[in-house]
């Protein structure tokens, strides 16, 4: 083991998101020996793509927001299936997350008597959102970034963590390689979180930059642990349509929650034929309705532009489906029309620019075309509720990572919050994991080796794929077969599509040598992309219902037993399999809150 570069650490973090570096900050300040390990630049993370803020019942432009109304929100928007103890404790502690974000540096918007302005979101009951412009995610980073800075921990940038390393069933460490110079490294640690974010790379469509190729999730499943509910996937309904190159793009959920709204090629506010029987009674019925809402609240009933992603995403699929879409294959969003120049300017600082630097249109004076984009992945590493503990010991994981908190769809604004309670939780319990034991287990060297072998393989071949073909033909087929809309032939025939791309990955060869090479990089990111587009596939097939992000033509309606299990994904001997296990039991005094949350 001597060749190669290793690190002693207590605690190392795989993923610098705001889950990681949240995870970071509090494994370090615990005493822990902390690594953070980046696949790209330090700051350069999918955080940044939640901009339009952070959920959390301050209560600072609603009085009566409370913690309790936030989780039956969240459950409601999760479509009940949602790991209820997460909802709660993040429903309880995200008030004090955003605080301390501000103790540390970060400038919110703010109210006229000065504390923080919180805006609307889809499913929030009241204005919820901690917000900085349309840039929240951006200065989360910004601030968490720094904070870290000051914290003593070891910062690992442009490197990719390739396999977990477990001894005796423990985490012993993790083997990763520096992207530049393209030799591995050793992680040796007594504890690891995983922080990655999600998969979005995919699809073809999807807010996701190059990193999103859910490292993290197969990390986790190589090791031994459980995912759970892979097949809940979050189709933000806002991304840019047009032109190509941005194909995909987020358009923050904030154009609607500042008035923004939706209209079919017809002009026509679509979303009021949408509304599904859960959210009827506090939904307005008709435009001058929703717009007193809107202006000055002579109704308490909200606009149902602004209803969970997942009712919004569908919508919007159906009206383009019936030819009722725009030019380019979206619809509008026209906030032009409904609010001043000054206002959306200074709201929406960022999307002003994107549309006209990218798509050449002036939001302040005519409509966006947007259409739904692969944003998040609900499913994910089953975790100990308290302490992000995975299934596998010495392994934790928080954020996009870890499944259950956001049930079958999450509510917008929900992730930051999410990644500030459970990263700061995760670094908690894995730091105290870790210095209640005496010393790191052994590396197995055998593991390295098989490893390493793996991942050079490529190199060795005389003929082989590109991995470039390989993954686009993988972001087709998901984006065609497990899409918004899903039916058993084309599940079953993406099965076998995604069969034969394992098939081709086995043979991907790549040029030129080990130097940041990022032909190589992707063939190896393959392994985890592939991984779990299977599961995902897996998990649509054996939920024969329609919940949250998983629409099932064959099946519309939601199952009230499948609402009662988390599908669980195992891989054992190189084989998957897929259980139906019991959600737990949720309390009585909880439930009571889902009717009445006052
Ligand atoms: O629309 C948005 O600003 C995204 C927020 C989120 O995903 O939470």
């Amino acid at each position: 083991m001597a060749e190669y570069e290793t690190h002693d650490l207590d605690v190392v973090v795989i993923g610098a998101g705001g889950a990681g570096l949240r995870a970071a900050i509090e494994a370090s300040a615990q005493g822990a020996r902390t690594g953070l390990v980046c696949k790209s630049l330090l700051g350069k993370a999918h955080t940044v793509m939640a901009e339009g803020g952070i959920a959390a019942s301050l209560g600072n432009v609603y009085p009566d927001d409370n913690w309790k109304v936030h989780f039956r929100d969240t459950m409601r928007g999760g479509k009940f299936l949602n790991n209820w103890r997460m909802a709660q404790i993040h429903a309880q502690e995200s008030p004090e997350r955003v605080l301390e974000l501000e103790e540390w540096g970060a400038l919110f918007d703010r109210t006229p008597d000065g504390r923080i302005l919180q805006r609307d979101f889809g499913g929030h009951r009241f204005a919820r959102l901690a917000h900085v412009g349309d840039r929240t995610g951006l200065e989360m980073i910004r601030t968490l970034q720094h904070h870290s800075v000051h914290q003593g921990i070891e910062v690992f940038m442009e490197c990719t963590i390739t396999r977990l390393l477990i001894t005796d069933g423990h985490v012993a460490g993790a083997l990763g390689y520096w992207r530049e110079s393209g030799r591995f490294v050793i992680f040796r640690c007594k504890a690891a979180i995983l922080a990655t974010g999600g998969v979005g790379k995919a699809y073809k469509v999807t807010t996701n930059s190059w990193e999103g190729t859910g490292d993290g999730h197969a990390l986790a499943l190589w090791a031994g642990a459980d995912l759970i509910d892979m097949e809940f996937l979050q189709f933000h309904p806002t991304g840019m349509v047009w032109p190509p190159s941005v194909r995909g793009l987020l358009v923050t959920e904030s154009v609607r929650g500042d008035g923004g709204a939706l209209r079919n090629s017809e002009g026509r506010r679509f979303m009021f034929d949408y509304i599904p029987e859960l959210y009827r009674a506090e939904t307005a019925d008709t435009e001058e309705e929703a717009d007193r809402w809107y202006t000055d609240r002579t109704s308490a009933r909200r606009t149902p532009d602004l209803l969970p992603r997942d009712e919004v995403a569908r919508a919007i699929n159906t009206e383009v489906k019936a030819g009722r879409g725009s030019p380019h294959g979206g619809v509008f969003l026209d906030i032009a029309s409904r609010r001043d120049p000054d206002y959306i300017k200074r709201r929406l600082p960022s999307m002003y620019h994107q549309f006209k630097e990218l798509a050449d249109v002036d939001i302040t004076a005519e409509p966006m075309e947007i259409g739904p984009t692969c944003h998040y992945f609900m499913g994910g590493v089953r975790v100990e509720a308290d302490t992000a503990a995975s299934t596998v010991p010495g392994l934790y994981a928080a954020g996009e990572t870890a499944g259950g908190m956001h049930g079958a769809n999450r509510l917008g604004g929900n992730s930051l919050s999410d990644l500030l309670v459970f990263g700061r939780r995760a670094g908690l319990a894995a730091a105290q994991h870790a210095l209640g034991r005496p010393r790191a287990a052994e590396i197995d060297a055998a593991q390295v080796e098989a490893a390493t072998t793996h991942a050079l393989a490529p190199f060795g071949r005389e003929e082989g794929e590109n991995p470039y073909a390989i993954q686009q033909d993988l972001q087709d087929c998901m984006q065609r077969l497990v899409g918004i809309i899903r039916r058993e032939d084309e599940l079953k025939e993406a099965q076998q599509e995604l069969a034969a791309l394992k098939e081709r990955a086995k043979r991907v060869k790549v040029e030129g040598h080990r130097q940041y090479n990022p032909g190589w990089h992707l063939a190896l990111d393959l392994d985890a992309l592939l991984t779990l587009s299977e599961c995902l596939t897996m998990g649509a097939l054996q939920r024969t219902e329609s919940r949250g992000g998983h629409t099932r033509d064959d099946y519309p309606k939601a199952d009230d037993e499948l609402g009662k299990v988390n599908m669980v994904i195992r891989r054992r001997e190189d084989e998957l399999s897929i259980e139906a296990e019991p959600l737990s039991q949720m309390p009585d005094d909880l439930k009571a809150l889902l009717e009445d949350p006052h």
